[in-house]
C-alpha cells in the first residue's frame, strides 16, 4: 500500500497540513510520498493507491500546481481512491464553511476528477497580523480584524483556525479504508 499526498501552498498553511497528513499517515504504517507541486513538472500517480491532493486558496482560487497535477492524471485517478483538502479562510467562520466546501471542493472535484473524492477536507487557515502578504490581504485584513474583535478574540494576536485534531482523525480515516478495503 503506498500513499500519495500532493500540496500547492503560497504562504505555508496547507504545506504544514501536508505535513502533518503525511506524518499521520506513516504513523498508520502505509508507506507515502509528500510531494509540493511547484516542485514537480510530472508527477505521476500510476504506483499509489490513496493520491491525497490539496491547496491553499488565493482569490478563489487553488494553486496552479495543484489543479495542474489533477488534470495531468485524470485518467489515472479514476482508478484510484482521491481525497481533496484545501486551507482557506472560508474554512474559520461555521457562517462561510458552506460556501468554500462547495466552490474550493465539490466543483473542483465534479470540474477536475471522473469519480466522487472518497473525502474532502475544508481545512482552515491562519490569521497573522505581521504577515506580508500583499495589497490584497491588507485590504482584507480590515474586515478580519473587526470580525475578530466582535467575536472576543484579540485581532493583534496571531490565530491559527487549523483544527489539528480534526485533520488527524480526516487522515486516519482516509486510511483505515484503504487498509479494509484490502
Ligand atoms: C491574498 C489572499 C487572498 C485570499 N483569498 C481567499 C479566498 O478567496 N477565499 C478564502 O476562503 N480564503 C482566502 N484567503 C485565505 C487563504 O486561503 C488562507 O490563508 C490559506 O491558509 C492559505 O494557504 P497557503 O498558506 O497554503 O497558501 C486568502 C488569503 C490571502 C493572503
Amino acid at each position: 500500500m503506498k500513499a500519495l499526498v500532493v500540496y500547492g501552498s503560497r504562504y505555508g498553511t496547507a504545506a504544514e497540513i501536508a505535513e502533518e497528513i503525511a506524518r499521520v499517515i506513516t504513523e498508520e504504517g502505509v508507506e507515502v510520498d509528500l510531494v509540493d507541486s511547484r516542485a514537480i513538472k510530472d508527477c505521476d500517480a500510476t504506483p499509489y493507491d490513496l493520491v491525497i491532493v490539496g491547496s491553499g486558496i488565493k482569490m478563489g482560487k487553488w494553486t496552479k500546481g495543484s489543479l495542474k497535477f489533477l488534470q495531468n492524471n485524470r485518467s489515472i485517478l479514476a482508478e484510484k481512491k482521491v481525497a481533496l483538502f484545501v486551507s482557506c479562510g472560508a474554512a474559520n467562520d461555521e457562517d462561510s464553511r458552506a460556501e468554500g466546501q462547495e466552490k474550493y471542493l465539490d466543483e473542483v472535484a465534479a470540474k477536475n476528477l471522473v469519480n466522487q473524492p472518497v473525502a474532502t477536507g475544508l481545512f482552515g487557515s491562519v490569521y497573522d497580523p505581521d504577515a506580508k502578504h500583499g495589497i490584497i490581504f491588507n485590504f482584507t485584513q480590515r474586515f478580519i480584524k473587526k470580525d475578530l474583535k466582535e467575536k472576543g478574540l484579540d485581532p493583534s494576536k496571531r490565530h491559527d483556525y487549523r483544527d489539528w485534531d480534526g485533520i488527524h482523525s480526516w487522515t486516519r480515516g482516509l486510511v483505515d479504508l484503504l487498509k479494509n478495503e484490502r
